[in-house]
């Protein structure tokens, strides 16, 4: 099998991280690989933001649990109250992508380009995990607050966040795919 295919079959979302970050060549070797993701009228709507200073980390992290906590979703409340709530499992990088409100197809080119930066990871043993959460940031007063604080550019929603690290203890298998979703029109 090529290198490339192995590679995209042998990905998986990790939920536990060493402690110890990744280095800033494989950070930039990462971030470089969501640059160069395909986009609309390659308008490259993106804008990535790196996260490995453990005070914002925790800032973060209590936003979200305070967010979910006001939440009137029972099970948000519930992971939300656990002492060990973390929902990018502790990872000690967390990429934000953020895209232009006003670009043609932003959700999409930064899908693309966390999908890359995925892929990237797993090629340096890198493990990582989509971290949907972020999203509602901006729903909330103390969010919005976060975000301005975070130098997300104007007019830029967050689109989707990646948690970075070294592959903790967890060996994620790989999730059967659903049968019946392709159609060969012949
Ligand atoms: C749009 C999107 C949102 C996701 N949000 C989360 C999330 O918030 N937390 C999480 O642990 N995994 C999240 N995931 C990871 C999925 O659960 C994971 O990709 C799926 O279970 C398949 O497993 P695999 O990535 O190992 O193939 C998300 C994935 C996508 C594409």
């Amino acid at each position: 099998m090529s290198v490339v295919l192995n590679n995209i079959f042998s990905r998986r979302s990790f939920r536990s991280y060493k402690e110890e970050p990744i280095t800033e060549a494989e950070l930039e070797a990462i971030i470089e690989a969501g640059k160069f993701a395909p986009s609309a009228m390659n308008q490259q709507p993106w804008h990535f933001t790196v996260i490995q200073n453990q005070a914002i980390l925790h800032k973060i992290n209590d936003t979200l649990k305070n967010m979910f906590l006001k939440s009137n979703n029972p099970k948000m409340v519930e992971r939300a109250s656990s002492e060990d709530f973390s929902p990018f499992y502790h990872a000690p990088t967390l990429i934000i992508v953020s895209g232009d409100t006003k670009a043609v197809a932003p959700e999409a080119d930064c899908s693309l380009a966390l999908g890359n930066m995925f892929l990237a990871a797993e090629s340096l043993d890198i493990g990582s995990c989509w971290i949907n959460s972020l999203r509602s940031l901006g729903n909330t007063k103390e969010g919005a607050a976060l975000i301005k604080e975070l130098d997300i550019p104007e007019d830029y929603i967050i689109f989707g966040s990646g948690a970075f690290g070294y592959k903790g203890t967890d060996h994620p298998e790989a999730p059967t795919r659903r049968e019946g979703t392709v159609t060969y029109i012949e």
